[in-house]
C-alpha cells in the first residue's frame, strides 16, 4: 500500500509583533505573567497593512514550491482552511493560485480549488480530504497543496484579545511523504455547542471560558472514539502529542487529562500508586461532586509528580515552543505545533524516523480530531530548511498605540489608511480593491 502523508511544510508568520509581557500588560494593566506564565504566551504575531489570509497564504506556498521545485502541473488540488475568510462565494484558494499564477509558468486550471471551514479543525480536516483524494486514487500522479491561514483578530476589549495572531502554513500532502505518513486511525468528538463563533461578523462572538470546557470535553469524547479504533493508548507510544494551541495553557489543561486517561490501569498508574494514590473510580462514589472533587485532587497532585513532569517536557513542551512566539493561527496552530515539535527534535539531535505522533485538532462549534502519524525518513531535511526563526527575529516590534492603529486597519468596518511597518520584499502583497470589490494582489521583487 502507498504510503500517503506530509511531504512539505511551510511557514510564514504576519511581519508584526505585539509583546504581551512588555507591551500589552503595561498598558492593560495587568501583571505579565498572567500572560506568560498564565496563557503562557510571549508575543503574537500580526499581520502588516498590506498582508492577509491570501498574501500569507501564498507566501508560504510559494516558498514551498520553490524549495521542493514543484510546477503548477504537479498540483491536482489546492485547499485552503481558515476562519478569516472575506468572501461567502469566493474562496480563497482562488486568490492564491492568482497570485501563484502570476510568478509560474502554467497554471492550476485543471486544480480542484475549495475552502474549508469548521473553526480550526479545518486544516487537519483539508489534510484528510486530500488523503482520501490521492488514497481513491483521483490524483492523476499529483500532489495536494494544504493551507492553513489565518488573522486570528478578535475585538479590542475581548479576553481572547491576548491570544491573537496571524500567519500560514502550507503542507503538501503526496505519495511516498518526507515528512509523516498518515494513518487510517481518527477518533471524532462532534457536538453542536456554542463556544465561538462569528455570525456574519469579522471579529469572533466568544463565551471564553466555556470554550475552554468544550475543548476539554470533545477531546476526550475524540479519545475515546480514537482507542476504540487504534486500541488503548500509552503515553510510551507517542514521541510528541501537537495539540491544537490557542495559547499553551490551554494545552497544559488537555495533557493532564490526556495523561489521567492513558495511565489509567497501566504500571504508571501503578507506579504512582504510594506518592499519590490511585485514580478515583466512578464506582466507588455517590455522588458525582464527590466523585469530581477526587479526581481534581488526584490531578493536582498528578501535575507535581515527576512522572508527569518528565513526559509533559518530552512529549508536550516542544510542541509550544513555537505557539508562545507567534499566539493564535486558527487553522494553522496544530500544524505550528507539530513543526515545532519536529524542530525541537531536529535541533536537539533526536532520531524520529519510524516514531509515533498523536495529533489533537480542535475546532470550535465544536469538533475534535484525534489521528496518528508516524514520520518518515526525510523530515530532518524538511524541517532543516524552515526559516521561521529568521521571519520572528525579522519582526517589527509594534508600541501599544501601533497595535491600536494596526488592529483599526485589519477591521473591515474601518477606513485603512495606514502606512504599512515594514517593506515588503520577495512576497505577495495586497494592493487595494477592484471594480467588483474583488481584493487586489501583486507580487513584489
Ligand atoms: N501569574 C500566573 N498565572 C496567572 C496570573 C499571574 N499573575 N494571572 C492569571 N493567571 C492565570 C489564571 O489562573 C488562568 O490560568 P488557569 O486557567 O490555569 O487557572 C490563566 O492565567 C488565564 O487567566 P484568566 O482565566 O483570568 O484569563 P481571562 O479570563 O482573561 O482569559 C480566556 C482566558 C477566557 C481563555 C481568554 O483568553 C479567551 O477568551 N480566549 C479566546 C477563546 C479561546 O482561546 N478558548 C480556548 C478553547 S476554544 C479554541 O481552542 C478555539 C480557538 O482557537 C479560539
Amino acid at each position: 500500500m502507498t504510503a500517503v502523508g506530509i511531504d512539505a511544510i511551510e511557514i510564514w508568520t504576519g511581519k508584526l509583533a505585539l509583546d504581551l509581557a512588555e507591551t500589552f500588560a503595561p498598558a492593560k494593566d495587568e501583571n505579565p505573567e498572567k500572560y506568560t506564565k498564565g496563557l503562557g504566551l510571549e508575543v503574537s504575531s500580526f499581520p502588516d497593512t498590506y498582508e492577509d489570509i491570501v498574501t500569507m497564504g501564498a507566501n508560504a506556498a510559494k516558498r514551498l514550491m520553490d524549495r521542493t521545485g514543484l510546477e503548477p502541473d504537479d498540483i491536482g488540488r489546492i485547499d485552503v482552511a481558515t476562519e478569516s475568510a472575506f468572501d461567502n462565494s469566493k474562496p480563497v484558494s482562488t486568490y492564491i493560485a492568482g497570485c501563484l499564477e502570476d510568478v509560474y509558468d502554467g497554471d492550476f486550471h485543471h486544480a480542484n480549488k475549495g475552502e474549508r471551514k469548521f473553526a480550526c479543525v479545518a486544516g487537519t480536516q483539508s489534510i484528510d480530504d486530500a488523503y482520501n483524494w490521492i488514497k481513491a486514487g483521483r490524483n492523476r500522479g499529483r500532489a495536494a497543496l494544504v493551507i492553513a491561514t489565518d488573522t486570528a483578530l478578535y475585538a479590542r476589549g475581548d479576553p481572547g484579545e491576548a491570544t491573537q495572531g496571524a500567519g500560514a502554513v502550507a503542507m503538501l500532502v503526496d505519495e511516498d511523504p518526507s515528512v509523516v505518513e498518515l494513518s487510517t486511525d481518527q477518533g471524532y468528538g462532534s457536538a453542536d455547542e456554542t463556544d465561538f463563533l462569528k455570525p456574519n461578523q469579522q471579529f469572533p462572538s466568544v463565551d471564553g471560558k466555556r470554550s475552554v470546557q468544550v475543548y476539554l470535553a470533545r477531546m476526550r469524547e475524540a479519545l475515546e472514539d480514537f482507542e476504540s479504533v487504534a486500541g488503548r493508548t500509552h503515553p510510551d507510544d507517542y514521541a510528541y502529542i501537537p495539540f491544537h494551541t490557542p495559547f499553551p495553557g490551554m494545552v497544559r489543561k488537555a495533557a493532564l487529562l490526556g495523561f489521567r486517561h492513558m495511565t489509567r490501569d497501566t504500571e504508571i498508574e501503578d507506579g504512582l500508586a504510594d506518592e499519590i494514590g490511585r485514580q478515583p473510580r466512578e464506582a466507588d462514589f455517590e455522588d458525582w461532586d464527590a466523585y469530581e472533587d477526587a479526581i481534581r485532587e488526584y490531578m493536582d497532585a498528578l501535575k507535581e509528580t515527576d512522572t508527569y513532569d518528565t513526559w509533559y517536557a518530552r512529549a508536550i513542551d516542544p510542541t509550544l515552543t513555537l505557539s508562545r512566539q507567534v499566539g493564535n493561527w486558527y487553522t494553522g496552530s496544530i500544524h505550528v505545533a507539530r513543526a515545532s515539535a519536529l524542530k525541537t527534535a531536529a535541533e536537539t539531535g533526536r532520531a524520529l524516523s519510524g516514531e509515533k505522533l498523536l495529533l489533537g485538532s480542535y475546532g470550535s462549534g465544536a469538533q475534535a480530531e484525534i489521528h496518528s502519524e508516524t514520520v518518515v525518513d526525510g523530515w530532518r531535511e524538511e524541517v532543516e530548511a524552515f526559516d521561521i526563526d529568521e521571519q520572528l527575529s525579522r519582526r517589527y516590534d509594534l508600541s501599544f498605540e501601533e497595535y491600536g492603529r494596526v488592529h483599526d486597519a485589519h477591521n473591515h468596518e474601518k477606513e485603512r489608511e495606514l502606512e504599512e511597518f515594514t517593506v515588503p520584499s520577495g512576497e505577495f502583497v495586497f494592493t487595494g480593491w477592484g471594480r467588483m470589490n474583488e481584493r487586489k494582489y501583486e507580487y513584489v521583487d
